[in-house]
């Protein structure tokens, strides 16, 4: 039974998902004719395509010239893993984490490489770890916005310009939206897939100097596979970042890529990108704002994402059913709008609170997002009803 009238207007692009992300406004297949597709990566097109990648990446996502960018295996779970690996094990590290990709670094520091002298500095989701306790004569690693919780660092202030570790940051949900402080960053890593709406599997990667030096100077204990080597003979294997990729990259991908960069840089650039996506938020907190069943999983605006913005249901119908069924009632908020093609793939992450998650990055449009909040109430008015008659 229909209690309210469906909204009249629906977003045009209903995928607001956090990753895959939406292809840029304009987006087509045919935009990508130009990829050499049966070629050699190795061949002087393919590697031109490569290096192109990269140049852009510096231009639009504003690198210093000095800091090194490759594009490496396995998306940004590739380029996270094969820091860690390659890097850590020299010195104490303090391990960051406030939401699940966060806490999957953890695991791989403590439980697969066993390092004794790891620190754990954890919040729950919603809220950030201390920052001030972070102690900056050991590596640090952290993930810039948390993805699964909607939280990210309000900024770079917290990491001093004189530190004796590195700093190693997931800033996959975070590139192309946040200003990244590079001068405080000495690892970062992003997949194409995220603020860019490009494709996943592969992963950049990007090294201060001092990075760079710890690879020359340092060596694991443990076998390094060789997706992961980035040294040969004790010295940095400078074709990776220059597009002679480790193993074979999808040419395809790599033009969808340069296509998500080129719209990038058409529009202005970086600025426009995270203008972009601020807007896109505001949309979404004018309706929080205005809408008291839900609210945002991060309480403080400072630490709040602008692309992965998590929202909970706060009405009391809805608190008060334990937590397994107001993972029901949020995830036939999410069916329905599913099955009316208003909006894909909102439902929150599997590890995360109930609730919703709405990708607000830099490939959607406001318009869709304020089209999309009407219909928001309009399911949650539905779910209640059902809620209601179930009773
Ligand atoms: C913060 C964060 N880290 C890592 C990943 C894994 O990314 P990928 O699947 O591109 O390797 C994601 C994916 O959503 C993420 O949000």
């Amino acid at each position: 039974m229909t209690v309210t009238e469906k909204p009249a207007i629906s977003p045009a692009n209903p995928d607001f998902s956090s990753g895959p992300c939406a292809k840029r406004p304009g987006w087509t297949l045919d935009g990508l004719k130009d990829a050499p597709l049966g070629r050699s990566h190795r061949a002087k097109i393919g590697k031109a395509k490569l290096a192109q990648a990269i140049d852009k990446t510096r231009d639009l996502l504003q690198v210093p010239a000095d800091y090194r960018i490759g594009i490496v295996p396995a998306s940004d779970t590739g380029a996270v893993e094969m820091a860690l690996w390659s890097l850590l094990g020299a010195r104490p590290v303090d391990m960051l984490a406030w939401e699940s990709f966060g806490s999957g670094w953890v695991t791989d520091v403590i439980k697969q490489l066993k390092l004794d002298n790891a620190r754990k500095l954890e919040a729950g989701y919603g809220a950030l770890p201390d920052l001030s306790a972070v102690d900056f004569s050991h590596d640090v690693v952290f993930t810039w916005n948390g993805t699964t919780s909607g939280v990210r660092v309000p900024n770079a202030d917290w990491i001093p310009d004189t530190r004796e570790g590195l700093t190693i940051c997931d800033a996959t949900s975070a590139a192309f939206a946040q200003k990244l402080d590079f001068s405080k960053l000495d690892v970062v890593t992003f997949s194409w897939q995220k603020v860019l709406g490009g494709e996943a599997a592969h992963g950049m990667l990007i090294l201060s100097p001092r990075a760079v030096e710890r690879l020359e100077t340092y060596t694991p204990s443990w076998p390094l596979p060789k997706i992961f080597r980035m040294t040969k003979a004790g010295k940095l294997n400078e074709g990776i970042f220059k597009g002679e990729t480790i193993n074979t990259p999808s040419m395809l991908c790599v033009e969808d890529y340069l296509d998500a960069l080129d719209w990038g840089l058409s529009l202005g650039g970086l600025e426009t990108l995270m203008a972009r996506a601020d807007a896109n938020a505001k949309v979404i907190a004018d309706w929080v704002e205005k809408t008291p069943w839900v609210d945002f999983l991060a309480a403080d605006p400072a630490i709040r994402s602008n692309t992965s913005v998590c929202l909970k249901i706060v009405d009391p119908a809805v608190t008060a059913l334990d937590e397994k069924d107001q993972g029901v009632f949020a995830k036939a908020i999410v069916a329905r709008l599913d099955a009316e093609g208003v909006a894909y793939d909102i439902g929150s992450y599997r590890d995360a609170p109930a609730g919703l998650r709405i990708w607000c990055g830099a490939t959607v449009e406001a318009s869709d997002l304020e089209a999309l909040t009407p219909w928001l109430d309009w399911a949650f008015a539905e779910a209640v009803a059902s809620l209601r008659q179930a009773a």
